[in-house]
């Protein structure tokens, strides 16, 4: 089903359920985040396909290290296999990868694996997929301050220069604000994902568990933003600044 008319241009999917998916199948909670990853690349290509643009995902959050070593362990590996081998496919759709958050304590395997597919995925101009990985919306909005003081103290930005284009050009990435957030598995809460950039994002918290999540289920959740009144504050329909 392609649509065009009033699309998001960026889509944010917090992906949850999956360990809830394979503990109600009597499996062990790693189950779903392999199933996970299947229903992630057959959902990605999807969506490209809608046209939508820019994709951000919050693959693992920087509270997710406190899981057990044995799960974290499992999603790091499952991250090196999908960077290195699946994702790379996104190359020939034209979709540029780029990642938000911190490096520190991703190991060096995993970081070189993600730096090898951003890499390979450089010259995409069809879209861009935006992977939150070890990423923390807080630490995100610490450490653009950081950068913007920095350039203050450099001499480099003026301190009456700073507006929020100043905090968007020093935020991980330089990417639209999202319109639309999906986070599955019934649970409604951002916990913590591009809390900046959402802010007049329009939420959609299906109760499916992400390993079932897919292409007629983002079409309803497209149906369902399409009904949105976005209003941005305003009484008309308007975009800010528009
Ligand atoms: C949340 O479900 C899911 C995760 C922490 C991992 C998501 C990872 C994938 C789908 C693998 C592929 C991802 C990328 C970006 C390559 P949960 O474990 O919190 O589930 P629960 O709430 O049922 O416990």
């Amino acid at each position: 089903m392609k649509k065009t008319e009033n699309m998001p241009k960026h889509v944010g999917i917090i992906m949850d359920g999956n360990g809830r998916w394979a503990e109600e199948r009597g499996k062990p909670r790693s189950f779903g985040h392999q199933v996970g990853a299947t229903t992630l690349k057959e959902l990605l290509h999807y969506i490209y396909d809608q046209g939508i643009q820019y994709v951000s995902l919050y693959a693992f959050s920087t509270e997710n290290f406190g899981r057990d070593k044995k799960e974290v362990d499992f999603l790091m590996n499952l991250f090196v296999t999908l960077f290195k081998k699946e994702l790379k496919s996104l190359k020939d759709l034209g979709v540029k990868v780029v990642f938000s958050g911190r490096h520190e304590p991703l190991s060096d395997t995993v970081w070189n694996a993600m730096e090898d597919l951003a890499a390979t995925t450089k010259d995409g101009e069809n879209g861009i997929l935006n992977i939150c990985l070890n990423y923390g919306g807080r630490y995100e909005i610490v450490d653009m301050t950081k950068k913007v003081v920095q350039k203050v103290l450099d001499g480099t930005l003026k301190l009456e220069e700073i507006d929020d284009k100043v905090i968007e050009d020093n935020l991980y990435q330089k990417l639209p604000p999202l319109d639309f957030v999906i986070r599955t598995s019934g649970e409604m809460r951002i916990s913590n994902f591009m809390i900046y950039q959402a802010a007049y994002a329009e939420f959609y918290f299906p109760t499916t568990y992400f390993p079932d999540f897919k292409g007629k289920d983002f079409d309803e959740a497209i149906l369902a933003f399409q009904n949105r009144d976005r209003r941005f504050g305003k009484n008309t329909k308007k975009k800010p600044n528009s």
